[in-house]
Formats: C-alpha cells, structure tokens, sequence
C-alpha cells in the first residue's frame, strides 16, 4: 500500500521539476475523471503521480529493468524503450514496492492502452492524454467528449495518438492496435 504523500516522495527522489508538475497535473486530471465516471479518485491521483515514474531512465537502464522484471521486448518497444516501456517498467518496480494492484495495472496502460482496461486505466490514459499542459490538435475534442463519454473520449484518443505515430513513421505496439479496434468495433 502506497499512500498520496508517500507517492508525492517517490517522485521527489526520482524526477525532474517538469516532469513532477506534469504528473501532478495527470494526477488531479484523472482524480476528476474517477469522480465523473465511477472510479476511485485517490487510487487515480497515485495512479497520476506515479505514471511516470520510470520516465527518466535511459533506454539501457529502461531495457535493463525489463529484463530484470521479465517483461516481454517487441520489435516496436525495442527501438523506443524507454518511450514504450516506462510504464510497464514502473508497473513491475511499484508492485514490488507494494502497490495495489489496480493502480499497477493503470501506470502499465497509460502509454499504449490495451484491450479490456479498466475505468480506472481509462481514467488514467485519457488524463495523461488530455492533462492541461497538452496541446496538440485534436486535443480540444477529446476534452469535449471527456465531459460526457469516458469511452468515447477513449477511443478519440487512441485514434489520434495512432494516427500520430503512423505520420511519424513509428511502429506500433499490439496493445494500441487492440485498443483502437476494441473503441471502433462498430465501424
Ligand atoms: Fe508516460
Ligand atoms: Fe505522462
């Protein structure tokens, strides 16, 4: 079990300035998405300021943990580790650390997303996604559709963020693909 203050001291010792107020910002953003759609809002504000806890490792020492943890290495996640696997990688280092599980679960989705997430993991994604220091187009529907829809603004974002790593020319892992077709089954 980790509590808010002890999860604010793990981000002291472990991350930038920036990246601290970005993941306080997730944090308070995903404890209003909990509010509106029915998860727990203290497990969403860890959830935010843990996420990327792992963020700041290099892509050997984001390799390294991955290894140690035995997470399994794609072809995609290889090319960008630290990028891809920054979640999963802090997933493995918090549930050691005694992390409930639910919230393990979010920080391991919250870059890629995944088939079956739970509110909670929605509520995490969208926040990481739409928390107010973003901006990038499409940013603005995906904020509207937040207010009323947690799927619908779910699937708007995998949609862009799938959208934007194919316009740059990076692969893309199986867990967004399944995201995607899973919020566009109806198309
Ligand atoms: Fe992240
Ligand atoms: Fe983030």
């Amino acid at each position: 079990m980790i509590d808010r203050a002890q999860a604010e001291r793990l981000i002291d010792g472990r991350l930038s300035v920036k990246r601290r107020e970005h993941s306080q910002r997730v944090a308070a953003e995903a404890a209003g998405l909990a509010r509106r759609f029915g998860a727990a809002p203290e497990a969403a504000e860890i959830a935010g300021l843990l996420h990327d806890y792992c963020r700041e490792l290099t892509d050997a020492e984001t390799l390294a943990a991955a290894a140690r943890y035995g997470l399994e290495v794609g072809p995609v996640e290889a090319r960008r580790p630290k990028k891809i696997l920054h979640g999963p990688v802090a997933a493995a280092e918090l549930a050691e650390a005694g992390l409930d599980a639910d919230i393990v679960g979010a920080i391991a989705h919250h870059t890629t997303g995944g088939q079956g997430m739970t509110v909670l993991e929605k509520c995490l994604y969208l926040a990481d996604f739409c928390e107010p220091g973003r901006e990038f187009s499409g940013l603005d529907e995906v904020r509207a559709l937040a207010r009323a829809s947690l799927d619908a603004a779910v699937a708007a974002a995998a949609r862009i963020s799938l959208l934007e790593l194919i316009g740059r020319g990076h692969g893309v892992v199986p867990d967004a693909l399944a995201l995607y077709n899973e919020t566009h089954a109806g198309n």
